[in-house]
Parts: structure tokens; C-alpha cells; sequence
């Protein structure tokens, strides 16, 4: 029966009439659906003829029958906004193919098959950077996750892996450079001034990981010589001009693949690794096998126009992309499900290798400082999923925090449970089991389980279960015995309102009083409810230190006093714990402070607990700059928000600005003797050059919050004397917060100084929609209309309008122009890159967190942008699961 002839169905009411037609809800895709590809594709030749707005590809797939498939005798090969232009099957044109949607079926009668497929693409007018695209006159590719079916017609999955070879001719003044994945087997010249060059990537791979680049481009080449003896040519890809800023990138790319031979035996695989730079690009890099495609954010620097960050930055994805050679290419990903099992283990890696180039100490408060400042946020709000999702819409719009960090977090419990050794040799089984394999989440648990000999049983919750664990902590203190009492809740989240208790891996230190000493650092696990830990030996109560070096990515609760954080503040000998001590010092008083609970007399003892605590770490001769710089950045506004309920945001923002206001008058000699010092140090690479710039520019930010003319006259000061990047830009950020004659100066000498030089104009983008200026709205809606401003370009974008979004004092402004501003973004953006545009929703997504005012107006946006006919599915999955 027709469902509007339905009796029990009531008449359409003249308001639903009126109402927009609900948005069509994209197919939602379910992890328990897999099914395993009934045909298998074990070979494709790919043939190119390359134009920027033309580009026909000839791919021709030599299919057979999956004998672990459902035996179907039809072969799906997904597409996405393609036509054929023929379809040939074993030799000879057919016509009875059909397209099912987008894809493309073709009933085939045995058990293998040659398919011939043509389709013709517009890289020119690909402006979702997604598949094949122009970019700055060169043609490049971004596959993962699913944008090969952009362009041919494939089973775009993968669980399909393929031996590549891919022959591309084209005009050999526009594309000088031929580039693919694997090696250059043959190239020659051809008619008309056109060139040709043959790649052939011995190692079977996924779709996602094909890559293609041609271009005028020119290579900073080198060489590395693997621990077996064999050489790799090593070359980074750069735009005419750019070649002297990627040394740095290359010293990266050296120490990421010895680093991999060292600490997880992992050997490169191919004779030649490519890295091509590109400006147009939807992510930060990608790990396609032997040319790896970047970010130029994440290759290019040099001392004048990148900061300490940006370096760091730089070497962090080099060994991230370059990591994914084992973890993620070697061996893949059964389904995107499974993308922690790539992404959360190979964030894991870089995030060690940074810590072995550097300070491991303060690499982890980095760490810890992300997720919490992204992580959290997604865990507590309308897009909450497990590390490894049970369902999605759109897979673009599951590259997150939660699948990256949170997922590199639970392989590190891993880590700590069994030991470095153990963990070891569980990876070293895993790569072993599954090498050329797309495996699952599932696979990797159990080869450390059976590798490192441990029960990971109940531990495979952390992959099952979204939410960040509550733990709280209590100490009994009787006779002789210290007894901590822990107990675990994991709040609900969309489509999980009940949890059970997990495995919480808890660095634990009881220090006694009097000595400032304790008694040995112990591993202990709670995987209760609750659960009493008695400790032998303690005549007084010590002081608790809990959760060291972040050992579990959990939020603590505990009853200790302010004395007790004081103490560890001050010295605690684990560093990760020490700066700890000195955050929820500072989070239990602006909390305290923003929910109006505190008398003023109250609220001057707090701060002086606060100041005491910044004293001895200005004062303190046995840190290092590095680390120093680190225990004065204040908590994040958002991780205070992620501490209430429903949060006030003008509130946090004005306590939080009034603490640093407090203690730069209070301090206000330490700070001018600590940025004193730091203008000294001359400018090298070092760490204790780059920790004097760090503490330089945060001190400023403090004398600047006590005294803004005093902070308006060294800001100044320090931008023109500066000799880096890193002293400009810090000494503008303050600048540009201050309402001063200086500001403008130097913002527009800044501009005039590096015009032309994109990622610089990024950075001057981002400084003006990330301040504290009372205008900072106007000078966003004037940024917009910049002739430098391109809705085309993802930095840009990103650069203007994330900044914004991730700036409390604009987004929140008590008008709600920042979510008109951002809202009216997505919908306009949504057209161009919609991928880009999703990702702006989560920040309206937060309304519920949020006082009624400002909620209310952050809804309405979100319902704005759900009226819109024909949202894309990234848009449309965000809004919806915002709203829901
Ligand atoms: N695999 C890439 C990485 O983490 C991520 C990535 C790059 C990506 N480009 C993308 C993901 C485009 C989705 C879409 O290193
Ligand atoms: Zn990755």
C-alpha cells in the first residue's frame, strides 16, 4: 500500500507543508555489512594523455574471480561524476554495460577477464581536489580515500590490491616531469613537442595509494643507504625557486627512514622515494607508495620565512608519510573502518620519532595538549565514534582527531603495558603476519597480544567504545598503608549510552612529604569499576602523582589540594607530570573563578598560588627553555569549556585574559628579564636557541597582557630586529591583539615584505582572524574581500576562517557574527570543496556545550545550512549528526 494512502497517517498540516522537504539522507555504510570483493583485480596498466582541462585515460584491469566472494558474475567498478567513453571486454567494445548510480556494472561469464575502460576528466575544473586536478599549471592526484574513482571507473576499495603500471604522455614544455608510483622503466619523446614516460610499482597496492604528477618542477636529490647495503635516490619536488627551503625536509626524510631501520626494523622497498610539493592540497600529505604527495606547508622552510613550529611540523609529517610505507602501504587497510589501524599506530610512530629528534618531554605535552585541545572536544559532543567506527556516511568526514590521536594513544597503552621490548616484538610479528595483506584493527591487537604475550581481551574496548573515561581518584591514608581509590565511568555517546569499565593503564608515584621523594614509579591498572590500590610504607599521606607521562588518555579527577599541585609543580621528577600539576592548578581556578564562585579575597589567594607556582618556574636554573616555555602556556579555552557543563565563553575568554593580565603585572620584572635574556641568544637551530625563542614570545605575550604599552614598544622592537620567522611572527601575534599604531606598522610592512610568498601570506592571514582585537570581526569580513583571498586554495581557506573558528573571543562574539561568518563559509565553500567545508561544522556542532544565547544562534545556523538544497554528503552528515 502507498504510505500517504495510509488511514492512521494524519493529513499534511498546512505547516509541514510549508516546511523545506527534510535533506536526503546519504546511505549510511555499516562496518558489520564487509563483505569481501567478488572480483579481484590483480593487474592494471593505466595509460594517460595529459591536459590541464583534458586529461582521456585508457585503463585496462585484468579481473578474476574472488574465490573467497559471493561468486557474483557481476563486476562493480565504482565511479564518481565519470562517463565512459568506451567499454571494451577481453578485446572487442560492449555495450551491455549499465551504470548503477555512478558505478559501472559489467556482467562477465568466467572466471577472468581483460576490461578496457576510456573516460575523460577536467583536472582544470576540479576544484574538490579530490582524483586527478590542476594546481599551479601541474597536474596531481589525491586518491585516498576515495577519489580514484574519479578518475576511472574501478573497485575503489582497499581490500583490492593491484600491480600498477601507468604510462602518461604529454606536453613536454607544460610537463617537463613525469611522475608515478614504483619506478621509471622506460620515457622518450614523441610527436608535436609531447614526451612520454612508464612507471611500473612492483608492490601490489589499493587504489587510494596510486599517485601521478607532471609539471614543471625541479628536485633537491640525495641518496640513502639502507641497512642492507641497498641505495635509495631520494628526491624532493618542488616549483621552480623553491629548491634552497627543503633541506630541511630532506635532513627529515634521511632521519625518518633510518629511524624506522633502528627502532622498528623497517627497511625501505623500492630503489628511488618521490615527494612532490604542492599549494593546492586538501590535507597535510599522502603517503601514496614511492611519491608522496605534500602539503608545500609541510616541505618548505627556511629561517625567514618559517617558524621553530613550522620545522617541527615539517619533520613530523616527513616521517609520518614516510612510516606509512610499512604501516599503511605494506600493510593496508581491509576497509576504512579499519583507517586507525594506519593512521592511529602511524601517528604513534611519528609522534616517537620526534621525541627521539628532540625533547621527549616536551613532544609529549605537545601530544597531550592536541587531543586535548581536538580530541576532547569530538568526544564529548555530536560526532563521538570509537577509534574504529561502526557506521558512516561519508569516510572523508572520519579522518579525525579520534581516529589519529586518540588511536595513536590506545597503541601507546599498548606500548606501556608490555614494554617497549614486548611491543616490539609484536609489531615485528604483525608486519610479519600481514605483509602485502589488508588487515583489520582486530589483526593488529592480536599479534601484539600474541607477540608481546599479553590478554588484550578486554582492552579491545577502547576500539569499541567512544568517550573520554572520567577517573577519579581518592587517598585513604591508614596506619602505615596509602590506599588510592580509583574509579572509572565512560560517559555515554551518541549511539552508546551505556559503557562497560576498561583497562586504564595508570604511571603511578606516591611522594613522601617531608624527603620530596618517592618510593619508585609503578604501573598500575584499573579495569574496574572501582578499585582500591594499597601502598605499604607511608607514615604520612604523600602526595599523589598520577597518570604520569599522560599513560592513558583519560581526564582525572582527584581531591588533592592546591598545596599537593604546588608541590609537584614545583618537583615532580616526571616532566609530563610537573606541567600537569601546574595545568589543573590553573584549570581549578578559572573554573572556579568563571563560575563566579569565588569571593575576591579567595580569588587573590588562588592567584597567588598560581603566581608562586610561575615563579619557580621562571626562577628554576635546572630547566631547560624548551620545557620552560611549555609550563607557562595557560590551559587552552576550549579545554576550559570541556570542564563544564554548558560553558560561557565570553567568560572563560575574559578570566582566562585576567589571570594573564594579573601575572604579568605581578611578575612583571621576571618576564622582562626572561625576554631580556632570550634577545641575546643568536639564532641557530639548537634546542636552546629555539627554547629562547619560545620563552621570548610567551613572555611578551605576558608583559603585553600586564602593560600593553610597554608590550606595544618591545613587540615593535623585537619584529624589526628579528632575524627569523619565529621572533617576527611571535612579536606580531601580540601586535596584532593590541588596539596600537604599532599594530598596523608592522602588519603592513609584514605583508609588503612577503607578498607573494604564500605560505607567509597564510600566516598573515591567520594572525588577524586568531586575535584578541576587539575588531577582529571586521578585519575577518576584510580579509574575506582581499584580493589575496581565494575560497580555491585549502590553506587559504584554512588559514583565514579556521583561525577564526578556533578563536573563542571572534567565533563566540556575543552577536554571533563569528557563526554567521563561518556558517555562511560552509555554504558557500560546500560547492567548491566539500570536503574542506565539513570540516568547519564540528564548531557549530558544540551548541549543546554552550550558554542558551549563543546556542540557540549556533543551531539556527546549523539549521540554515541544512535548508540548502543539494548539500553535499561531507555537509550534510556533519549537519545532520550536529543537529540530531
Ligand atoms: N593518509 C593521509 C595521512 O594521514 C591523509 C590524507 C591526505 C587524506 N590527503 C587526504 C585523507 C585526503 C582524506 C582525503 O597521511
Ligand atoms: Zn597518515
Amino acid at each position: 500500500m502507498d504510505i500517504a494512502s495510509r488511514p492512521s497517517e494524519p493529513a499534511a498540516s498546512p505547516q509541514l507543508a510549508d516546511a523545506a522537504p527534510p535533506p536526503q539522507a546519504p546511505p549510511v555504510i555499516r562496518r558489520e555489512d564487509y563483505l569481501p570483493p567478488a572480483w579481484l583485480v590483480p593487474e592494471i596498466a593505466l595509460d594517460f594523455a595529459l591536459g590541464l582541462d583534458d586529461t582521456r585515460v585508457r585503463s585496462k584491469l585484468a579481473v578474476r574471480r574472488n574465490p573467497d566472494g559471493n561468486g557474483s558474475t557481476t563486476l562493480r567498478l565504482n565511479g564518481d561524476n565519470l562517463t565512459p567513453v568506451s567499454v571494451s571486454l577481453d578485446g572487442s567494445a560492449v555495450n551491455d554495460w549499465r551504470l548503477d548510480g555512478s558505478d559501472l556494472l559489467i556482467d562477465l561469464p568466467g572466471e577472468a577477464h581483460e576490461v578496457e575502460i576510456e573516460t575523460a576528466v577536467n583536472p582544470a575544473a576540479n576544484s574538490q581536489l579530490m582524483g586527478l586536478y590542476a594546481s599551479g599549471g601541474m597536474l596531481c592526484t589525491q586518491c585516498e580515500a576515495e577519489g580514484f574513482r574519479r578518475i576511472t571507473f574501478f573497485p575503489d576499495r582497499p581490500d583490492v590490491l593491484s600491480t600498477f603500471t601507468v604510462r602518461m604522455e604529454g606536453d613536454k614544455q607544460t610537463f617537463p616531469i613525469l611522475l608515478s608510483n614504483g619506478n621509471c622503466t622506460d620515457s622518450g619523446d614523441g610527436a608535436d613537442g609531447t614526451h612520454w614516460a612508464e612507471w611500473h610499482d612492483p608492490w601490489p597496492k589499493p587504489s587510494y595509494l596510486f599517485a601521478l604528477v607532471a609539471g614543471d618542477l625541479v628536485a633537491n636529490s640525495d641518496s640513502f643507504t639502507t641497512m642492507s647495503g641497498r641505495e635509495v635516490a631520494l628526491n624532493i619536488y618542488v616549483r621552480p625557486g623553491d629548491e634552497a627551503r627543503t633541506e630541511h625536509a630532506m635532513a627529515s626524510l634521511k632521519a625518518s627512514m633510518k629511524w624506522d631501520e633502528e627502532t622498528f626494523g623497517r627497511e625501505y622497498d623500492l630503489d628511488l622515494f618521490n615527494i612532490v610539493a604542492v599549494s593546492d592540497f586538501n590535507m597535510g600529505a599522502m603517503e601514496n607508495k614511492g611519491l608522496n604527495v605534500f602539503n608545500t606547508r609541510y616541505v618548505l622552510a627556511d629561517p625567514e620565512t618559517a617558524t621553530d613550529a613550522d620545522y617541527d611540523g615539517i619533520e613530523g609529517v616527513i616521517g609520518h608519510e614516510y612510516f606509512h610505507n610499512w604501516s599503511g602501504n605494506r600493510v593496508t587497510c581491509r576497509d576504512w573502518f579499519q583507517l586507525s589501524l594506519k593512521e592511529g599506530f602511524t601517528v604513534l610512530r611519528d609522534q616517537l620519532f620526534s621525541a627521539d629528534m628532540g625533547s621527549a618531554a616536551v613532544k609529549r605535552i605537545e601530544d597531550v595538549r592536541i587531543l586535548r585541545a581536538a580530541q576532547y572536544p569530538e568526544d564529548s559532543g555530536p560526532l563521538a565514534h570509537p577509534i574504529r567506527p561502526d557506521s558512516y556516511q561519508e569516510i572523508s568526514n572520519f579522518y579525525t582527531s579520534t581516529v589519529y590521536n586518540k588511536g595513536a594513544e590506545v597503541i601507546r597503552m599498548m606500548r606501556t603495558m608490555v614494554g617497549e621490548e614486548r611491543f616490539r616484538a609484536g609489531t615485528d610479528l604483525y608486519f610479519e603476519r600481514h605483509d602485502g595483506e589488508a588487515a583489520t584493527c582486530e589483526n593488529f591487537v592480536k599479534a601484539i597480544e600474541d607477540g608481546a604475550e599479553i590478554d588484550l581481551e578486554q582492552f579491545r574496548l577502547w576500539y569499541s567504545q567512544a568517550g573520554t573515561p572520567q577517573v577519579t581518584a581518592k587517598l585513604i591514608h591508614e596506619n602505615n598503608f596509602a590506599t588510592l581509590r580509583l574509579t572509572q565511568t565512560v560517559p555515554p555517546t551518541p549511539g552508546q549510552p551505556e559503557k562497560q569499565p576498561m583497562p586504564i593503564p595508570l604511571k603511578v608515584a606516591l611522594f613522601e612529604r617531608e624527603t620530596g621523594k618517592h618510593h619508585g614509579e609503578q604501573l598500575i591498572v584499573l579495569d574496574k569499576e572501582t578499585q582500591d590500590f594499597p601502598f605499604k610504607g607511608y607514615l604520612r599521606p604523600p602526595v599523589v602523582s598520577l597518570n604520569r607521562g599522560f599513560s592513558a588518555p583519560v581526564a582525572i579527577e582527584s581531591e588533592r589540594p592546591d598545596e599537593d599541585l604546588v608541590f609537584l609543580a614545583a618537583r615532580d621528577d616526571d616532566p609530563f607530570a610537573r606541567y600537569e600539576a601546574m595545568q589543573s592548578l590553573v584549570v581549578r581556578h578559572l573554573v572556579k573563578a568563571v563560575g563566579g564562585g569565588l569571593e575576591e579575597r579567595a580569588r587573590d589567594v588562588e592567584r597567588d598560588a598560581v603566581s608562586q607556582a610561575f615563579e619557580a618556574i621562571l626562577d628554576s636554573d635546572s630547566l631547560e627553555d624548551l620545557m620552560r616555555g611549555e609550563l607557562m602556556i595557560l590551559p587552552a579555552e576550549s579545554y576550559l569549556a570541556e570542564q563544564m557543563l554548558v560553558a560561557d565563553p565570553s567568560a572563560i575568554h575574559a578570566e582566562r585574559e585576567a589571570l594573564k593580565a594579573w601575572l604579568g603585572e605581578e611578575l612583571q620584572d621576571d618576564f622582562l628579564d626572561l625576554h631580556d635574556r632570550a634577545l641575546a641568544v643568536p639564532y641557530s637551530r639548537d634546542a636552546e636557541a629555539r627554547g629562547a625563542r619560545k620563552v621570548k614570545s610567551i613572555a611578551l605575550q605576558y608583559i603585553a597582557a600586564g602593560d600593553p604599552e610597554e608590550g606595544a614598544t618591545r613587540a615593535l622592537a623585537q619584529y624589526q630586529a628579528a632575524d627569523n620567522m619565529t621572533d617576527r611572527q611571535g612579536a606580531l601575534m601580540v601586535l596584532a591583539s593590541l588596539d596600537c599604531p604599532e599594530r598596523e606598522e608592522a602588519l603592513g610592512d609584514f605583508y609588503k615584505r612577503y607578498q607573494g610568498n604564500a605560505l607567509v601570506v597564510d600566516k598573515w592571514f591567520s594572525l588577524q582572524t586568531s586575535s584578541f582585537h576587539p575588531d577582529v570581526l571586521e578585519h575577518a569580513k576584510a580579509l574575506a574581500n582581499h584580493p589575496d583571498f581565494t575560497m580555491n586554495n585549502p590553506n587559504r581557506v584554512r588559514a583565514l576562517y579556521m583561525a577564526l573558528a578556533a578563536n573563542p573571543h571572534a567565533f563566540h562574539a556575543a552577536s554571533g557574527e563569528g557563526y554567521r561568518i563561518i556558517g555562511d563559509l560552509i555554504r558557500r565553500l560546500d560547492p567548491v570543496n566539500p570536503q574542506t567545508a565539513a570540516r568547519f561544522v564540528p564548531s557549530l556542532g558544540r551548541w549543546r556545550r554552550i550558554e542558551p544565547g549563543r546556542s540557540a544562534m549556533m543551531r539556527a545556523e546549523l539549521e540554515k545550512i541544512a535548508a540548502v538544497p543539494q548539500l553535499s554528503r561531507d555537509v550534510l552528515e556533519q549537519v545532520t549528526k550536529s543537529l540530531g
